[in-house]
C-alpha cells in the first residue's frame, strides 16, 4: 500500500494544512495509508483524534513520517526547518514524492535541491487551467477565497456600510469598489461586495473578462486604446507602454471617486504592474482601502508593503500575503480535495505512475527521478488530419439503431446542386394536379425551412433542437394516424405508416440524448 504523509507547514503565519479529515477518509477509501504529523491541523480546529477517526496514523516524530512516507502533500515549497535545524527538502527521503506548490520559475535553487534528492515532484500551482483539470485547479481554488477574504478584510477596515441605506437619521451613500484585474480572484471581490450592497466597477485587459463582470452585476469599465491582454493559455500577458499610461489615467480617475481598490493584476512569471502611484492614493478620501492581492509579486501599488498593513494620510493600504490562510480551515478543505484528484489521476493497477502522456501530470511535473523536468513541452492541440475541410463540427444523428455522437467534417454545399434540385422541382411542379399545387408548395418551403435550420444550428444547441422536433414529430404522427386510420391499404396508408415509424423513433431518440445531457449534470 502506498504511504501517504502530510507534515504541519513549517512557514512561519501558515495555518494550512494539506490534509483534512475528509480529505484522509477520500484517501483511505483509495487505498492509500495516512500518516500526519502530530497537531497539524490542531490550530484550525482539526484535531489529532479527527485524523485518527478518519483512519490516519498520527506521528510525533517528524522525521519518522517524512521517512515513512512514499508520498509527501504540503502547501507550501519546502524550506528550512527551523525547529529541526534542516531544509525539508533534506527531510524527504531519497527517491521520494512530493506534491506541493513549488512556483518552479522563481524556486530554480529548490528545484536543484530535490533533483540533487531524486525525488519526483509535482508543483500543483503548474496543473494546466483546462476544464479536465478542474477539480485539481490548487491556484483556483485558493484566489477565489483570496477575492472573498480581500472585501472582508477591506470591509473590516473601512468606517462605512458596503450597501446603501435610506434611515429615519438620512441617507447612507452606498461603497464604490473598483477591482483591477478580474481574474478568479478579481470576479470572487467582485461578486461578495456585489452581496454585501457595493457599486463595484472593474477594469481587465483581457475581453473575455467584459461578459464576466457584467453577468455579476459590476460596470467594465474600458480604456480608449485597443490591445488584446489575453496571452498563453487564457493567461494576461505584458501590455505596452501605451496601454499601461492609458490603464493608470483610468485608475487615477476612479482613486479620486472610489472607497475601495481591490487590485489582483498579475502576469505569470513577472513582477506585478505597477498601476498605483503615490499620487493616487493621496487623491483617495480618508478612511479608503486598497487591498493589494499581488503584493507577493511586489504589488500593483508602489506603496505596498508585503505582509504588512499601512496607513498613509488616511489610506488603509493591505499587502497581506496569507489570504487564503486567514480562512485556513476552508482553504485547508479545498487544496486538500485538489490533491486527492491529482492523486486518483496519478493512480494506476500498478501504483502512482508517472505518464507523460498525460497533460495535467506532465504540466505538473518537475522533478522527475532526480531530473528536472520543468519547463514542460509545449503540448500542441490535435491537429485536423490533411484533406479534412477546417470546419470540424461535432452533430448528433439520431438513427433506428439509437444515438450517436460522430465527428462530421460540414461540407459547403455546391450551388450546381442546389440548382440542378430546383429544376427538378420545377418540373414535378408541372406535372402536379393544380389541387396539389398548395400541398406540394407547403411540402418544398418545410423541407427547405427544416433543412437550413437543422443545418444551421450549433451542436452544443442540439438538445434543446430536439425538444422542438419532438413538438414537430408529434404532429406528423397525428397526421400520419390519420391517414392509416382508413380499411384500404394503398400508398396513402403505407405513407402514412412510414411517417408514425420514423417520427416515434425521432421522438423516443430525442428524449434518449435529452436523457443522456440531462444526467451530465446531475451528481
Ligand atoms: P492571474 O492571477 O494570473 O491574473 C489576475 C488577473 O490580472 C487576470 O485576469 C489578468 O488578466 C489581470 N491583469 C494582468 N495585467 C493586468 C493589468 N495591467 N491591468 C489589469 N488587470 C491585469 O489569473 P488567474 O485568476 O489565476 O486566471 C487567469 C485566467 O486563467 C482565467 O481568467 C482563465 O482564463 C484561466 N483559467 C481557466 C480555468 C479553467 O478551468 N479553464 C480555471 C481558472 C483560470
Amino acid at each position: 500500500m502506498i504511504k501517504i504523509g502530510i507534515p504541519r507547514e513549517v512557514h512561519q503565519g501558515e495555518k494550512r494544512v494539506a490534509a483534512t479529515p475528509q480529505t484522509v477518509l477520500r484517501l483511505r477509501k483509495l487505498d492509500f495509508e495516512v500518516g500526519i504529523e502530530k497537531d497539524a491541523g490542531s490550530e484550525i480546529g482539526f484535531s489529532n483524534g479527527s485524523y485518527r477517526e478518519a483512519g490516519a496514523y498520527v506521528f510525533d516524530n517528524v522525521r519518522e513520517l517524512w521517512g515513512w512516507a512514499d508520498v509527501i502533500l504540503k502547501v507550501r515549497p519546502p524550506e528550512q526547518n527551523s525547529q529541526l535545524g534542516i531544509h525539508e527538502a533534506d527531510l524527504l527521503r531519497e527517491k521520494g514524492w512530493l506534491i506541493s506548490f513549488i512556483w518552479p520559475a522563481q524556486n530554480k535553487r529548490l528545484l536543484e535541491h530535490l533533483a540533487s534528492r531524486k525525488a519526483t515532484v509535482f508543483a500543483m500551482d503548474c496543473v494546466p487551467r483546462i476544464t479536465r483539470a478542474q477539480k485539481m485547479d490548487a491556484l483556483s481554488a485558493m484566489a477565489n477565497i483570496a477575492g472573498y477574504r480581500a472585501v472582508i478584510e477591506a470591509a473590516n477596515h473601512f468606517p462605512r456600510f458596503f450597501g446603501g441605506q435610506m434611515t429615519a437619521a438620512g441617507r447612507i451613500e452606498p461603497a464604490k469598489v473598483f477591482v483591477i484585474g478580474a481574474g478568479v480572484a478579481g470576479l470572487s471581490a467582485i461578486g461578495t461586495a456585489r452581496s454585501l450592497g457595493a457599486i463595484v466597477r472593474a477594469f481587465d485587459p483581457r475581453s473575455a473578462t467584459k461578459d464576466q463582470v457584467k453577468s455579476l452585476g459590476a460596470e467594465f469599465l474600458e480604456i480608449n486604446l485597443k490591445e488584446e491582454g489575453e496571452g498563453i493559455g487564457g493567461y494576461a500577458k505584458e501590455m505596452s507602454e501605451a496601454f499601461i499610461q492609458a490603464e493608470m489615467n483610468l485608475i487615477a480617475q476612479q482613486a479620486m471617486e472610489v472607497d475601495i481598490i481591490i487590485s489582483t493584476a498579475l502576469i505569470p512569471g513577472k513582477p506585478a504592474p505597477k498601476l498605483i502611484t503615490k499620487g493616487m492614493v493621496e487623491s483617495m478620501k480618508p478612511g479608503s482601502v486598497i487591498v493589494d492581492l499581488a503584493a507577493e509579486q511586489g504589488g500593483n501599488c508602489v506603496m505596498t508593503e508585503p505582509g504588512k498593513l499601512i496607513t498613509y494620510k488616511g489610506v488603509t493600504i493591505i499587502g497581506y500575503t496569507d489570504l487564503p490562510s486567514r480562512m485556513a480551515g476552508l482553504s485547508s478543505q479545498l487544496y486538500g480535495s485538489t490533491l486527492v484528484a491529482f492523486l486518483e489521476e496519478l493512480r494506476s493497477d500498478s501504483g502512482l505512475k508517472v505518464d507523460y502522456d498525460d497533460q495535467v501530470i506532465r504540466s505538473a511535473l518537475v522533478v522527475h527521478e532526480g531530473k528536472i523536468t520543468y519547463p514542460p513541452p509545449v503540448m500542441q492541440p490535435a491537429l485536423p488530419e490533411p484533406g479534412m475541410a477546417s470546419k470540424n463540427v461535432v452533430s448528433v444523428s439520431q438513427s433506428a439503431a439509437g444515438i450517436a455522437v460522430e465527428n462530421e467534417t460540414k461540407k459547403n454545399l455546391n450551388p450546381i446542386w442546389l440548382i440542378l434540385a430546383g429544376m427538378a422541382l420545377l418540373l414535378i411542379g408541372a406535372f402536379v394536379p393544380p389541387s396539389k399545387l398548395s400541398h406540394f408548395t407547403v411540402f418544398i418551403l418545410a423541407c427547405f425551412v427544416g433543412w437550413q435550420v437543422i443545418w444551421n444550428v450549433k451542436p452544443a444547441l442540439h438538445t434543446p433542437l430536439m425538444s422542438v422536433t419532438n413538438a414537430i414529430s408529434g404532429i406528423i404522427i397525428v397526421g400520419g394516424m390519420l391517414q392509416i386510420s382508413g380499411s384500404e391499404i394503398n400508398l396513402t396508408t403505407i405513407l402514412g405508416a412510414i411517417a408514425v415509424f420514423v417520427a416515434t423513433i425521432n421522438i423516443a431518440g430525442g428524449f434518449l440524448v435529452t436523457n443522456r445531457m440531462l444526467s451530465m449534470f446531475r451528481k
